[in-house]
């Protein structure tokens, strides 16, 4: 179903897109302004899956020295439960490595069990609490794995 996984260079059109399909799958509050502040950044990278030459899954990450921070992974909805999301985490995991990272980071909310699931499934173990990250009674969990 998935043609390819594809570091993606800065463009306009893509950033559309991505924001697009944050605004469908995931209502996790990134603008395409955020998005592009994102691929601003030094050490950071965007990974986009795409079918049919449309993008149907990111994965965004940013790292600074020996700690990588898994920022976001996103698969729409007609596309999830068919390894995708899998994919993409290897696919971040490959970057990071290759950055010579030694620890990936992420934060993810505790009632994000598909997240949640998906990074166990990907070898990440949660290795702290943050209270109310995502607001009152809405804590994170930050997890971590050596790429
Ligand atoms: C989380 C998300 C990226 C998973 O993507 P996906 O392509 O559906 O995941 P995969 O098909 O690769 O699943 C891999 C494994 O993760 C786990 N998993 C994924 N979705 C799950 C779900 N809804 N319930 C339980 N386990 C799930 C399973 O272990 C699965 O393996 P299996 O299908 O062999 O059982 C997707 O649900 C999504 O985009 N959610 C909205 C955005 C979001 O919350 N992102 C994370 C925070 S930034």
């Amino acid at each position: 179903m998935v043609d390819e996984i594809t570091v993606l260079p800065v463009s306009d059109v893509d950033l559309g897109a991505i924001a697009a399909l944050e605004a469908e799958a995931f209502d996790g509050g990134w603008s395409r302004e955020a998005w592009a502040e994102q691929l601003d950044s030094p050490r950071t990278d965007v990974l986009v899956a795409r079918a049919a030459g449309e993008v149907v899954g990111v994965i965004a990450l940013s790292g600074v020295a020996e700690v990588v921070d898994l920022d976001r992974v996103i698969v729409r909805p007609d596309h999830q439960r068919s390894g995708l999301g899998r994919r993409l985490v290897d696919a971040g995991l490959a970057w990071a490595g290759e950055t010579g990272a030694e620890r990936v980071l992420l934060e993810v909310a505790e009632a994000n069990a598909p997240a949640r699931a998906l990074y166990e499934d990907r070898g990440f173990r949660v290795i702290g609490r943050r209270a109310h990250y995502y607001g009152a009674g809405e804590d994170a969990l930050v997890m971590e794995v050596n790429p």
